[in-house]
């Protein structure tokens, strides 16, 4: 089976209501450790929190951590799943932050390299779940085989980079990576980490600039996240920076990306705190300016 048709299938689908269908993003991330996790459970919440409902997969196959994150220590994962155990729909816990998730499997290596049969099987599951406004898929960092089906499966895929000159140039890996199997995917940036505005800004067109030029792909920006001590903090406690630290730095930007998600601009100047704050620099950060 087709794994790309599979999901194409979940997202031009309608839900039973009649109403739109699930649209399907996945995080990922050349080098490791740029924040993908952190920012796919914040995000998610942050959509539902905007009246959506919102499935958070964890597919890092290896080292899975979303549950580690929101604090909760589920009963059955995509172990099971995989392992034909357990269907998928019997495996989802619906989190108090408002959204379900699909825990991953950490731990379990040999999942990391799934046959393409169990591959099949298992995106063939994920596609019976179209019951949601979203579904978002947090992914394990690189070019793997298994990273890429769920890319190439996905309706959207969103990179996340730090300014960091390695993680740039792996972005630029995993987007080379993903051209090579189309050029029609919709690729959407995040620079996490950001010092300032203007680095944000010129993070990502840095990438999206050598993107268009080698690549003949075009890299949208979807906007940055400060580095914010809160984030690192709330990971300790085990509670998203989201709900624990609703008005941090990382909070407001995650927020603006969420609503650009939604397709609802914040209009300028009419909201509140860090948010509408975030909004007013992007709207008029002079690009070569440093803060
Ligand atoms: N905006 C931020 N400011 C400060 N620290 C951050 C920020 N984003 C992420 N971090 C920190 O970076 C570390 C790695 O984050 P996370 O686990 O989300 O990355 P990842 O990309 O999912 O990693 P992996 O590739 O291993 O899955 C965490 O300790 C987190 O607290
Ligand atoms: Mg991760």
């Amino acid at each position: 089976m087709d794994q790309a048709a599979n999901l194409r299938r979940l997202v031009l689908e309608k839900k039973p209501d009649g109403t739109s269908a699930t649209r399907t993003i996945v995080i990922t991330s050349g080098k490791g450790g740029v924040g993908k996790t952190s920012l796919s459970v914040s995000l998610a919440i942050a959509i539902a929190q905007d009246g959506k409902s919102v499935t958070l997969l964890d597919a890092d196959l290896g080292l899975a951590n979303i549950n580690v994150i929101l604090g909760i220590i589920p009963k059955y994962n995509l172990y099971h799943v995989i392992k034909g155990k357990k269907k998928l729909k019997d495996i989802i816990i619906e989190v108090p932050e408002g959204i379900k998730i699909i825990a991953g499997a950490s731990g379990f290596q040999q999942l990391a390299n799934l046959d393409v049969k169990q591959r099949d099987e298992f995106i063939h599951s994920i596609a019976e779940l179209a019951n949601d406004d979203f579904l978002i898929v947090d992914t394990g960092a690189g070019i793997s085989q298994n990273v890429l089906s769920f890319v190439m499966a996905a309706d959207e895929v969103i990179v996340v980079t730090t300014p960091e000159p390695t993680a740039i140039t792996d972005a630029y890996g995993i987007i080379k990576a993903i051209a090579s199997q189309s050029n029609e995917k919709h690729i959407k940036l995040i620079v996490n980490r950001a010092q300032s505005v203007a680095e944000g800004k010129r993070v990502a067109q840095r990438v999206i600039n050598i993107a268009g030029q080698f690549l003949n792909i075009k890299v949208e920006e979807l906007g940055f996240v400060y580095e914010d001590l809160y984030v690192p903090k709330s990971v300790r406690n085990q509670k998203p920076f989201i709900v624990s630290y609703p008005n941090s730095k990382a909070s407001g930007c995650v927020k603006v990306i969420a609503d650009r998600i939604n397709n609802k601009e914040i209009e300028l100047n009419k909201g509140t705190g860090i948010t509408s704050f975030i909004k007013n620099l992007l709207g008029h950060s002079n690009l070569d300016a440093e803060e």
